[in-house]
């Protein structure tokens, strides 16, 4: 079993093969935080736990005269607000009589021998191969009848620990929920780094690590996506920690929308993280007996630095979060038209191009923004899910058949989310546009957004995208989404319930997402949010793939791959090559590097290849038989970073479960006189076999390989990549 519990029934250990999460409820009911971290046997920690009289920290009334027992101090599993603990609270709660306070005592526990499920969310799910176990945790509120869950699931072999919170109103009067994160993580000792990963459209998810202390570090998105700019994804490592050691904790939020992720030391240098729902904009009624489910978060423990973390985080999201035909089927290699014509094209074009790219083995050719209403340029038309026959010289089954005829599949794309002012669907229902009465909205692209908390909203999409699904050949969705939300009003939740619409707004596009994915499961569905803006766990339980940047220049990709790396799986990271100089920076970089960044993703192409040299034609083939080749590899092999972003070279590494191959590829981002060698280590092999390397056709065991590396004959110019293969012998 992986949940223990002690004798006396409170005391709970969540084991995990190489981690273990210890918590206590005490005399008080206070559910304490004992331990988190490397794996220790069934005993209690909390004499770990110090007390001391501590000045301006007050004491329950239960303490009586023991002045050292302050809620300000301990470390805690659902810290209250506005009772005494001034680190910031879990769950916030504003109660008929305006009061604001929330204390919550420990009052039972419920072990569960499978993975609980988040309702109206994605969470984490359990598979033939493996099952979860749950503990749910019952917490009380000492003066109302408000009642929390808290929900522990345990991934064992990963080192996997889940946690998401259900506030529960059984009382007769109304209460507002005004903060509710799904996590909280004391830690009484240690000094830790937070990393992060911010960003901007078109350069997403770039590392940063910061030094924890007294001033406090965060991150969140209110732009109701989780965003290009900061992603629900963090990790508080030890200081110093790198790819192979010290030790990682991961915080991954299964969510879309609003978060924050937060950590600070106290005053007494004990480090508080937390990580949920943001609380700007955010207040939920709750009557009598209705509840709130807030996002689970997934937790990982890494004793070896961050690739054993990302690894473990790449498996967990790829067995329990993907789901459908795609999660095991192999992805289409796809062409995408979108930097090839923009909004310019016609039957023809598109003709022209999907018969170019099936002649080279492209296998799908994906028909982007503007095939439907009126739609010339990005001012209009969205909302209006009809086709534009005209403009494609026939139906959209016609262009469909022809794709399919040429042996490709067919994808197309939507962003359903969107309204334009210059929509017949805003001409009858401007209603269905988030704005404010009596205000003007922001217009972002010239698009309003869709109120998805509506039903009647997602009642419409749905039947437009049925329709349209149900009337043509397409095999595969890419589902776009490209502005942040504002101006926030909802015409069914208005008034005092407009602080639910941006979570409403979110369990909307999940609801849509499901019945969507009912209707047609077989869909490949690729998130996108202009690229990687809403590159989030919880879409990954829709679509396995995501654009994962607006940005397909090959050098920027190394920085955006990267970051993305540290939580999601490569075979979620849709990574194209396009044509030079880059659309987005100007940069020229050659075919060869292009398609050795893209293969360390979910693989295409984005550009016309009827305008590429015929001698680029020839390196498609090549392209597509690496692809092949190392399809395994690359979407189910263990990811090793081996020199980020930012250095003379970057290099990655994947090597197949067996340890019987290996593939790295090397990118130089700068050139110098006189040049320096170029050497990396290589990562993963079994230190007994013998491999040899396709380089220099060098044979040595992987325990040679793994300490001496390997140093390149000469080294490469500026922007040249190479691919290397070990194979054991
Ligand atoms: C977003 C996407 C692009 C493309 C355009 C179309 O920016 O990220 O890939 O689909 O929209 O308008």
């Amino acid at each position: 079993m992986a949940i223990w519990t002690g004798e006396d029934g409170r005391l709970f250990l969540l084991h995990t093969k190489d981690s273990t999460y210890q918590m206590y409820a005490d005399k008080h009911g206070v559910l304490l935080h004992t331990y988190y971290g490397k794996r220790i046997d069934n005993e209690s920690l909390a004499d770990l736990i110090f007390q001391a009289d501590v000045g301006f920290s007050g004491n329950p009334v239960e303490a009586a005269a023991d002045r050292t027992y302050s809620l300000d101090c301990l470390p805690q599993e659902l810290p209250s607000s506005g009772v005494g603990d001034y680190r910031g609270g879990c769950v916030e709660l504003v109660h008929s009589d305006g009061s604001i306070a929330a204390d919550f005592r420990f009052s039972g526990y419920q072990i569960l021998p499978y993975s609980y499920k988040v309702a109206g969310m994605p969470s984490l799910f359990d598979t033939e191969d493996e099952k979860g176990e749950t503990l749910v945790v019952t917490m009380k509120e000492r003066a109302s009848d408000v009642t929390v869950r808290l929900y522990y699931g345990v991934f064992e072999k990963e080192n996997i620990i889940t946690r998401a919170v259900r506030v529960e109103n059984h009382g007769s009067s109304q209460v507002a929920l005004t903060q509710c994160l799904s996590c909280c993580l004391d830690f009484q000792y240690g000094d830790y780094e937070f990393v992060t990963f911010p960003g901007r459209h078109a350069m997403e998810r770039s590392l940063e690590r910061n030094l924890v202390g007294r001033t406090k570090l965060e991150v969140g998105s209110i732009r109701g996506t989780s965003s290009h700019h900061y992603n629900p994804s963090v990790i508080l490592c030890t200081k110093g920690a790198t790819e192979d050691e010290g030790e990682c904790y991961g915080m991954c939020l299964v969510y879309s929308s609003n978060f924050i992720a937060s950590v600070q030391k106290d005053q007494r240098g004990q480090t508080r993280a937390m990580m949920g729902i943001h609380p700007s904009h955010f207040s939920f009624c709750l009557k009598e007996g209705e509840v709130f489910d807030a996002p689970q978060v997934i937790l990982g423990y890494s004793d070896r630095g961050f690739t054993k973390l990302s690894q473990q985080y790449h498996w967990i999201l790829k067995e329990h979060m993907c789901r459908g035909k795609y999660k095991t089927a192999k992805r289409p290699v796809l062409l995408n038209n979108w930097e090839a014509t923009y909004f310019d094209f016609n039957e023809e074009k598109l003709l022209k191009i999907a018969g170019q790219a099936s002649k080279l083995g492209i296998e799908m050719l994906v028909l982007d923004d503007g095939w439907f209403g009126k739609r010339e340029d990005d001012n209009s038309g969205l909302g209006d899910w009809f086709v534009n026959e005209k403009k494609l010289g026939g139906s959209l089954k016609q262009l469909g058949e022809k794709i399919h005829d040429m042996g490709m599949h067919f994808g197309l794309w939507f962003e359903p989310e969107m309204i334009s002012e210059d929509s017949d669907l805003f001409r009858e229902h401007p209603d269905w546009a988030l704005r404010i009465p009596g205000r003007e909205p922001n217009r972002a692209r010239n698009q309003l957004v869709l109120d998805m908390s509506r039903e009647d909203v997602r009642e419409y999409l749905l039947e437009r995208l049925t329709d349209i699904l149900s009337n043509a050949p397409i095999d595969y969705v890419k589902w776009d989404m490209n502005r942040s939300l504002c101006d926030i009003y909802s015409h069914e939740y208005s008034g005092s319930r407009n602080g639910e619409v941006y979570h409403r707004f979110v369990l909307g596009v999940y609801d849509l997402l499901e019945k969507f994915l009912g209707r047609f499961p077989d869909i490949l569905l690729e998130g996108c949010s202009g690229g990687g803006g809403r590159f989030d766990a919880a879409m990954l339980y829709y679509s396995p793939q995501i654009w994962c940047s607006d940005n397909t220049d090959a050098v920027n990709r190394l920085s955006i791959q990267y970051g993305t790396s540290f939580f999601y799986p490569v075979s979620s990271m849709g990574a194209h090559v396009s044509a030079v100089p880059n659309h987005q920076t100007g940069r020229v970089t050659s075919f060869k590097t292009r398609g050795h960044v893209a293969l360390s993703g979910s693989f295409g192409y984005e550009l016309d290849l009827n305008k590429v040299t015929e001698e680029e034609q020839e390196m498609v083939k090549g392209q597509l038989a690496d692809f092949h080749k190392y399809y395994s590899l690359t979407h189910e092999g263990d990811y090793y970073r081996l020199l980020g972003p930012g250095e003379r070279f970057c290099a990655w590494e994947f090597v197949d479960k067996e340890k019987n191959h290996a593939l790295e590829t090397l990118v130089m981002t700068s050139a110098e006189g006189n040049a320096l060698p170029v050497h990396t280590i290589v990562k993963g092999l079994d230190p007994e076999k013998n491999y040899i390397c396709s380089l220099n056709g060098n044979v040595h065991s992987g325990r040679v390989w793994m300490n001496g590396g390997l140093t390149l004959g000469s080294t490469p110019g500026e922007y040249e990549s190479l691919l290397i293969e070990w194979n054991a012998i």
